[in-house]
Formats: C-alpha cells, sequence, structure tokens
C-alpha cells in the first residue's frame, strides 16, 4: 500500500507573501558585469540590461530582488556609483576593481523593467548611519535636500520609492569588513534606523542577524523599535573554498536541516513577543555556498588574477543537478509551511555563481533550480494548507559527515488559490531510484470529482542531470493525468519536483 495525502481544505495555515520566491543579486564575479549587464551586448537594451536575463526573471515574477550585496556593500560607497562622472572603487571584500558603471539608477531601473520591488543593502560595515540615510534621500525624498536634487540632475524627477532596506550584511561575521560586536550593532542599528525614518517613515528596514540569542537580543532590544524584519542567511553546503559539491544523497540530507534557522528565530521572536511585529527575511540562501577561495590567503606565487580566475568554476552547469532543485523546493516549502512569520526569502544569487539563470554572450542557460520557481511562482497557490501523509515513506542516507539519517521521501506542499477554486500541491520525491504511489485523500468533498488533474515536474532522466548551452537534460514537463476520482492514486517518479493541479483553470 503507498502513501496517502489528507488535505482539508478548511484548515488554513496562512497566505504565503509572495516575497518568499525573491532573489538576491551581487556585485561579484559575474553577477552583474557580464550577467544581468553587459552593454555593448546585442542582446542588451540601450541601457546595456541582457533582455533575455530581464524576459527570463519576469517569467518567474521576481517579486523583491536585493542588491548590491553580500560581503560587497560593506566597504561599498554609493555615491561613486550615481552621476555622470563615475570613480571605479577598489572592492576591498572581492579584492578586484568595480567600474561602479553600474549603480543605484541603473538598478532600480532594471527592478522597474523586471515588475519587481527593489531592496537596497546598506553599508554597515565601512559606512555610517549618515551615509546610509543619504541614500535613502537620493532615492526617495521628493526634492528636499542635496541628494533628491543630486537623482534629480541625474535625470530622475521622480523618487526612486525604494521602500526595503537592509542596515548591513552579515556585520556579525569576522569576514565581513567592518564587523561589529552584538553591542555595537544594537546601537548602529537604533542610530541608522532613527536616521532612516526620519526621512522616510513609510521604508521597511532589516538588520543583518542570524539564529543565535546574543547577537540577536541585543540587536532587538536596542534597536528592533525601527525593524519590521530581521534578516538570516543560511548555505548548506559549504564548499566556499573547495567547490567540492555535496552529492545527491548528502543532499538528501540537507534537507532535513531546511527548518533550522526558522525555528530558532521564530522562537526567540515569540520569547521577545516580537513575533507579530518583526518577520524573518530570509535574504540570502543556496544549497550551495559560492565559490571563492579565500582572498586574504593566496597559494605561493598565486597572482591576483589567478585566484580571481578560480571564480570561474562556479560557471560550471554540469554540477547544477536535479539534487539542486530538489533541495530547493523543499527549502520552498519550509518557507512557505512557516508562511506566519517567514515573509521573504531571496535566492542566492539570481544570475551566475549558484544561480538558476547562467549566461553567456549570446544566450542564457536555465539551470534546474530555475524551473522550480517557474513551477513554484506559476503553478502553486498561494494559501497554505495543511496536510498530512498516512504510511509516509522513509529512507536512509549518508550525510556529508557520513553518518546515517532518516529523511522523508516525499515533500509536500497542499496549496489553494484566494483567486479561484482547484487545489494545487508541490512535491518532492527525494528516492534516487523508485516511483513512489500516492493516494489522494480530501477529507471533505471540495474538490469535485470529475475535475482535471494536472502534473507539471522536472526529473530529468537521473539524479546527475542538468541543463547546459546546447543540453537540455532538465526539461519542464506536464503530464495529464485524466480527471478526479476520489482515492485517486498518482505516480510519482523517482529524483522528482512536481506540482500536481486539481480543478485548476490553466
Ligand atoms: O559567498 C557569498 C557571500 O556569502 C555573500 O557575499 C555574503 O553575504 C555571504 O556571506
Amino acid at each position: 500500500m503507498g502513501t496517502r495525502l489528507h488535505v482539508n481544505l478548511k484548515r488554513v495555515l496562512g497566505t504565503r507573501n509572495p516575497m518568499i520566491y525573491g532573489h538576491f543579486i551581487e556585485h561579484f564575479h559575474r553577477q552583474i558585469y557580464g550577467g544581468v549587464y553587459d552593454p555593448g551586448n546585442s542582446l542588451s537594451d540601450e541601457s546595456g540590461l541582457r533582455m533575455d536575463v530581464l524576459d527570463a526573471m519576469r517569467k518567474i515574477r521576481v517579486p523583491v530582488l536585493r542588491w548590491p550585496g553580500g560581503c560587497f556593500v560593506s566597504s561599498y560607497h554609493w555615491k561613486y556609483g550615481v552621476g555622470k562622472e563615475r570613480i571605479p572603487m577598489y572592492d576591498k571584500a572581492w579584492a578586484v576593481e568595480d567600474p561602479n558603471t553600474f549603480g543605484t539608477d541603473e538598478y532600480v531601473d532594471m527592478c522597474r523593467k523586471i515588475g519587481c520591488e527593489p531592496y537596497i543593502c546598506a553599508n554597515a560595515g565601512t559606512g555610517t548611519p549618515e551615509e546610509i540615510s543619504d541614500w535613502v534621500e537620493y532615492c526617495n525624498l521628493k526634492q528636499e535636500g542635496q541628494f533628491a536634487k543630486w537623482r534629480i540632475a541625474n535625470g530622475h524627477e521622480a523618487p526612486h520609492q525604494v521602500k526595503y532596506w537592509s542596515i548591513g550584511n552579515e556585520n556579525w561575521g569576522e569576514w565581513e569588513l567592518g564587523a561589529k560586536t552584538a553591542e555595537e550593532w544594537g546601537y548602529f542599528v537604533r542610530e541608522t534606523g532613527k536616521m532612516i525614518k526620519h526621512v522616510d517613515k513609510d521604508t521597511e528596514l532589516t538588520a543583518a542577524a542570524l539564529p543565535d540569542l546574543d547577537w540577536n537580543t541585543q540587536l532587538l532590544r536596542i534597536g528592533g523599535k525601527f525593524l519590521d524584519w530581521i534578516s538570516i542567511h543560511q548555505y548548506w553546503d559549504p564548499i566556499n573554498g573547495t567547490n567540492d559539491f555535496a552529492s545527491y544523497e548528502q543532499v538528501m540530507a540537507y534537507t532535513n536541516l531546511t527548518e533550522n534557522g526558522i525555528r530558532e528565530v521564530r522562537g526567540l521572536l515569540t520569547a521577545m513577543r516580537l513575533e507579530k511585529k518583526i518577520k524573518i527575511a530570509f535574504d540570502e540562501w543556496n544549497l550551495r555556498g559560492w565559490y571563492h577561495p579565500d582572498a586574504t590567503k593566496r597559494g605561493p606565487g598565486e597572482t591576483r588574477e589567478d585566484y580571481v580566475k578560480l571564480r570561474d568554476k562556479n560557471d560550471i552547469n554540469s554540477l547544477y543537478t536535479m539534487a539542486d532543485a530538489l533541495f530547493t523546493a523543499c527549502f520552498l516549502n519550509t518557507c512557505n509551511r512557516n508562511c506566519d512569520i517567514v515573509g521573504m526569502a531571496n535566492f542566492a544569487p539570481i544570475v551566475n555563481t549558484r544561480g538558476c539563470i547562467f549566461t553567456y554572450p549570446d544566450g542564457i542557460v536555465l539551470r534546474s533550480t530555475y524551473h522550480v520557481f517557474d513551477l513554484y511562482v506559476n503553478c502553486l497557490g498561494d494559501v497554505i494548507l495543511d496536510s498530512w501523509e498516512e504510511d509516509a515513506g522513509y529512507m536512509t542516507v549518508r550525510n556529508r559527515a557520513g553518518e546515517l539519517e532518516e529523511t522523508a521521501e516525499l515533500d509536500i506542499l497542499a496549496t489553494a488559490f484566494q483567486d479561484k477554486p482547484g487545489v494545487a500541491i508541490a512535491i518532492v520525491n527525494k528516492n534516487a531510484s523508485f516511483e513512489k504511489e500516492l493516494a489522494l485523500c480530501f477529507d471533505d468533498d471540495s474538490v469535485k470529482e470529475g475535475a482535471t488533474v494536472v502534473l507539471h515536474y522536472i526529473c530529468g532522466d537521473s539524479t546527475e542531470a542538468y541543463n547546459d548551452i546546447g543540453h537540455e537534460g532538465v526539461p519542464l514537463c506536464k503530464e495529464n493525468l485524466g480527471t478526479y476520482r476520489k482515492g485517486m492514486k498518482i505516480i510519482l517518479k523517482p529524483h522528482m519536483v512536481g506540482v500536481l493541479q486539481i480543478g485548476v483553470e490553466s
């Protein structure tokens, strides 16, 4: 007997914020320059933005795009990146020169073309509360003061209306330029939040945080009155210095860890009675850590060019397989289940590095993870339903530390729609080898017999399937499964991410 999925449309967990399908782009390697911003390429528009990349972003309806960093931002001074005269800066975080030809105005223009909310992460490393609030003046004041007038002089009469701002990026980390102690951080956030709110009270602010009691209690006790969000980050496969990808089996073990950070921060917010005031912005996440050998520890004789060139190893498309897709789906399921407290999540990054869109001079590659966002954004509902699996199957996997772990074979999220009938169920089958049978049991008669049943999915022909230039190993598939009958059983292919739509108008 297979697994039976029980869904009751009356047991609603919540409605997800569209921003949990958000993204991040940083001035690192080829994300901006040679990525989305490629002046002179015939595929770019008059402002130098790759039209094929923008199209792909629009197709997955990017709701919010965090920029410009990441570690980059902790020594970035925004004023060098606006106006007629752009002064190249030495990017101390990534040890390269940034031409500053892509700055605030180009970024906001890109967001308007994508149709997404801009979300600026500001320099709380070497920057000051005043430099950050000057940035808000530049973006959001109509004409008051020198910075709004500067924006107008730069050709942008109307305010940019940037609503989301982050104070800092990982300022708790010893690697971060301008890192701070928990005590320093609380006061820095308070003073910055105060100044920003004096410029534009309608902004929503977050600050760099992590699932750490001391850091967060200081931050929230001292600066919490100005915060609407608290930011956390996670990369589960820590391959920043090795590029040695965890195997499919090891990644399935990682799927047991998608909720840890959320659970810890939820507990802290609840203990401080802030869980109704402050939401979690998981504003950097990816299964894979970015590959960038430590800039301060060059090997003997290794030139700057040598170790910067190593970053090209992020561009090996065959490494981004069904493991990445299944993990991404499991994490998005986790965010949806916690939609009462997770309001935003930003895939890090969207273009190149570990992103879901890979660019090359003549086109783009949609990596396996891109299709997960396509399935979730375009096929899944926004009303999150409670569901449970009877006789759920488990499988034993060996994690990265070599230990055996149990993990559920299926990861399922049931949803309905606010604006139309029907049910959509995200289903992940982690089993690498075997099909799974799933019987559908709706605990009331809300799903009518005879409703159409369609499965949109990706699975590839193996766990190692990938997409690359001229190679589509992970196509997006669709299968009509007839009409719904009570207790209907469907077959789930191995290593599959799918969205089952029942009675959903296409
Ligand atoms: O590896 C990329 C870095 O990861 C981002 O710049 C930073 O925010 C995080 O530590």
